[in-house]
This record gives structure tokens, C-alpha cells and sequence, in this order.
């Protein structure tokens, strides 16, 4: 199994995964996104764990950050146990860590609670892992909550205690960056005007996932229908009609791959059965789809 147990009192952590894994190959080679994005990425995982050592942190200041962000739907969040597994299979030193920090597992940002949490999790949480001497990688999903932008906090919240929140976050990821050179932060986020301009700043690269065009979704829509159907391989313009009906709607990666199950769960037959799903039964989907909004 990857997931190994977390550490005493991790508050805010939701797993700890030894990578690589069996099964894992799937979060990268099935997420489909301009293939830049994925070389980017790879490279900088690559250069990251490894030259990257030899350099100054004056000279060449590298924080070990990177930003994913972009519409719900497009691969973020699997994307980033996909670059942790395949770097888990490329580094030399084996058995990187992978772990997943929970933004909603921390206490709210009333009365400096958050802060005092946030500040264990970088100071001693996530130092303690590092210091096992693997590479790490860590995922600060839906960081919008974690790294709440200071200038457009909700009046609802203390503005005081959403700065200090932030503050910690900031502090803490500068504390990890300058004392455990082997992690690497990988953020997500769906809503990025939410995220605090000092993170972002902070970020050696920020990658925009996008909504799948018409060769993307062609791709997505394929990749679904051969789950189900192992044999299937349609000639790409079959699905042409249909992928431009899709990204006409906007539909995202996500939806797409569910279209497929709306579309099985449409006749009893086909809910029994799903190998026998047709393209025409697709097609009325996505229409119902639509038509009911
Ligand atoms: N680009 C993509 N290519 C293929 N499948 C995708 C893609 N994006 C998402 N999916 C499908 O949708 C699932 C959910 O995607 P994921 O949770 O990674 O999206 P996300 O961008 O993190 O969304 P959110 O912003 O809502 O958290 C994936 O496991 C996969 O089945
Ligand atoms: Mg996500």
C-alpha cells in the first residue's frame, strides 16, 4: 500500500503516500493538457531534486513552489499526485513521500487558531518528514483557503486573524523553503484572485490549466469510452460533432468523463452493460444535458 500512516498530531494533513505506486501512472498519463504544461513541469521536478542543490539561494532564488490553476475540472489535484509519482520514478534517491494538506482539516482563522496550526504544520510537521531524507512532495490543495488573499477577505471574517493566517502560511513556507531543500510545494487552486499575491509571488512556476478544446476533449471522451469499452477506437472525426458541442457548453474534464456515465445511466440496458453505449446515446446526453438547465 502507499499510504502510510501520518505522524502524531499532523493536524491539517490528510495522507501521507510512499510513491511510486502501482495505479498511480493514471494521474499523470490520463490527464490530458498541453503537453508544455506536462514537460514543464516534469523539468522543473527534475532540475528541482536535483542540480538545483548546487546553487545559492541567493544566486538563484527557488522556492519550491508550483502553482496549478485554472477552471474545477481540469486535472489539477491529480495532476499533482501524477508529477509526485513520476518524479518518484525518475529521482535516484527512492521513496518519495507525497503529502496532502487538508486546508479545511485546520482550525478556522478565528482567534489566531489557524495561525498557531498552520505555524506546527510548516515548523514541526512538515520538517519532521522532510527530515527522513526522501524527496517530498507536498500538495497544498484549494489553497485559496490556506493562503486566503489578505486584500479581499470577506467582512464576515476578523480581518486581523485572515492576515495573520496568511502571514503564517507565508512565514512558514519561507521556513521550509530555506531549511528542508528537499520539499517541493505543488498548490492548486480554482480560484486564483483568492490566493494572496505574496504566495504567488513566491512561486517558481505558475501553470494555467485550462478547459479542453476540441482535440482535448476528442482525447477525454475517447480515453472514457475505452474504460468501458476496451476495444474502442473510433476514427477521431466520429467524435467531432460531439467535442464541439462540448466545448461549446464549456464543459470541463471532469464533466466530460461523466457524460459518458450520464449517458450509460440513460437506458437500463446500457446501465447493465455499458460496453454497449453508441455514439448517438452521447449525443443525448449531452443535449439532456443541456436542455434541462
Ligand atoms: N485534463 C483532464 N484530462 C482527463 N481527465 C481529467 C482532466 N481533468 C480532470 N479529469 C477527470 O476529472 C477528475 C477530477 O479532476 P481533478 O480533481 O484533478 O480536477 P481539479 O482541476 O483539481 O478540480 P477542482 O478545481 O474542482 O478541484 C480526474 O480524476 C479525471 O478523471
Ligand atoms: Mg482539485
Amino acid at each position: 500500500m502507499a499510504s502510510i500512516p501520518l505522524p502524531p498530531g499532523a493536524e491539517g494533513l490528510a495522507s501521507l503516500a510512499e510513491l511510486p505506486e502501482e495505479g498511480w501512472q493514471d494521474r499523470w498519463d490520463r490527464i490530458i493538457v498541453d503537453p508544455a504544461i506536462k514537460d514543464r513541469l516534469l523539468n522543473f521536478g527534475t532540475f528541482y531534486f536535483g542540480p538545483r542543490a548546487r546553487y545559492s539561494p541567493v544566486g538563484l532564488p527557488i522556492h519550491g513552489l508550483v502553482v496549478l490553476e485554472g477552471p474545477p475540472g481540469t486535472g489539477k489535484t491529480t495532476l499533482a499526485g501524477g508529477l509526485a509519482d513520476r518524479l518518484a520514478r525518475s529521482l535516484e534517491t527512492p521513496g518519495l513521500l507525497f503529502l496532502v494538506v487538508d486546508p479545511h482539516g485546520l482550525p478556522s482563522q478565528l482567534l489566531g487558531e489557524s495561525q498557531r496550526a498552520v505555524a506546527r504544520l510548516f515548523e514541526r510537521t512538515l520538517p519532521d518528514v522532510a527530515a527522513r531524507g526522501r524527496p517530498v512532495v507536498v500538495l497544498l490543495d484549494e489553497v485559496e483557503a490556506l493562503a486566503v488573499n489578505r486584500g479581499g477577505a470577506s467582512l464576515e471574517t476578523n480581518p486581523v486573524d485572515v492576515h495573520r493566517a496568511t502571514d503564517a502560511v507565508l512565514a512558514g513556507l519561507d521556513h521550509v523553503s530555506a531549511t528542508c531543500r528537499n520539499v517541493l510545494f505543488v498548490a492548486t487552486t480554482n480560484y486564483v484572485r483568492g490566493v494572496d499575491p505574496a504566495f504567488l509571488s513566491r512561486a517558481d512556476l505558475v501553470e494555467r490549466v485550462a478547459l479542453p478544446g476540441v482535440e482535448a476533449v476528442e482525447a477525454i471522451l475517447g480515453d472514457t469510452l475505452r474504460e468501458i469499452q476496451p476495444a474502442f477506437h473510433a476514427d477521431p472525426s466520429a467524435l467531432r460533432p460531439l467535442a464541439h458541442g462540448c466545448v461549446a457548453q464549456g464543459l470541463d474534464a471532469r464533466g466530460l468523463r461523466k457524460l459518458i456515465v450520464r449517458a450509460v445511466i440513460q437506458r437500463r440496458e446500457l446501465s447493465a452493460d455499458p460496453a454497449l453505449l453508441t455514439l448517438p446515446d452521447l449525443e443525448r446526453a449531452l443535449e439532456d444535458l443541456y436542455a434541462q438547465e
